[in-house]
């Protein structure tokens, strides 16, 4: 069974300063190296869930810069298909990102093209994907409300699983919550959508809103795992952490690849936890992104 993939979201170019300490308002701080990297999380999940081996497809903006054209460049050679990545007079997407010496960051981002995604562009570019056999169409929060809802209604109205990573964290429309999306916040971004203080009150308060499963991520933990009522909190391994960027992007789209493939949800989270864990071993957010043969080793 092929595992199909749409991912509805951003697209970024990632400027990043690896330096001994984030600096604080205000501050400046030296001595920091530089690299660029292939960012923002919608195209970050589509990487993650192609190098698992899932058919993948992007629905995002950009804009006919040539950091745009660098950035689909990348991307395909990924296998990711690019056909429903809009070109925007806006300008590409860009973050600007500090690692410190234990793997953390800060990150800011000019959204540029992809604030530029409508609603309307979204399901014009699904049409082609969902009349096919089903899979996961995945939704981040780095596009307009506008691009996600339609994204989602056309989902669910194809009959594909719904998954929603709600970061970077806003309110969360009522017309969105009642489609029953698979949400998969950060336990900062669960605790901020909820209003409750604890990640597995925050779990189980989002999974009482859409009526469907919650994987809360808790770092180095690993993730909590609401399901019909009950909590689980599945580890995640030790690693030697390089960088944690993107290690949420390719959770989720380890999870979206897994549940297209047909995996049920305690395993296919597994799964997810270990490929992000992996993924912080090493520099930018998509430099330690397993491949499939890699998760087979780590698991032995
Ligand atoms: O989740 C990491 C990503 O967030 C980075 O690649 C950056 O572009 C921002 O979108």
């Amino acid at each position: 069974m092929s595992a199909r993939v749409v991912v509805v979201g951003s697209v970024n170019v990632d400027l990043v300063v690896t330096i001994g300490t984030l600096p604080r308002p205000g501050e400046t701080v030296t001595g920091g190296t530089f690299a660029r990297h292939g960012g923002g999380k919608g195209a970050n999940q589509a990487v993650a869930a192609a190098r698992l081996g899932a058919e993948v497809a992007l629905v995002a903006a950009v804009g006919r810069d040539d950091l745009g054209s660098g950035a689909l460049e990348e991307l395909a050679a990924e296998g990711v298909d690019v056909s429903g990545v809009l070109r925007r007079d806006e300008p590409t997407g860009v973050a600007l990102i500090t690692v410190d010496r234990s793997g953390e960051n800060s990150i800011a981002v000019a959204s540029g093209a992809n604030a530029a995604l409508s609603g309307e562009a979204v399901a014009a570019a699904l049409d082609a994907w969902l009349a096919d056999e089903p899979g996961v169409v995945l939704l981040g929060f780095e596009v307009p409300d506008a691009a996600v809802l339609a994204g989602a209604r056309a989902a669910r109205e194809a009959g594909w699983t719904v998954m929603l990573n709600p970061a970077p964290a806003r309110a969360l429309p009522d017309d969105l919550m009642v489609l029953g999306p698979l949400l998969t916040p950060n336990a900062d971004e669960a605790r901020t959508l909820s209003g409750s203080p604890s990640a597995a009150d925050a779990a189980r308060a989002l999974a009482d809103r859409t009526g469907a499963p919650v994987l809360v991520t808790v770092g180095a933990d690993g993730a909590l795992l609401c399901d019909d009522g009950s909590l689980a909190a599945l580890p995640a391994p030790a690693v030697g952490v390089v960088d944690t960027t993107g290690a949420g992007d390719t959770f989720n789209g380890a999870l979206a690849a897994e549940l297209a493939g047909g995996g049920a949800l305690h395993d296919a989270a597994e799964l997810a936890i270990l490929a992000a864990a992996l993924s912080t071993t090493r520099a930018g957010a998509r430099g330690g992104m397993p491949r499939r043969d890699e998760l087979g080793a780590e698991r032995g």
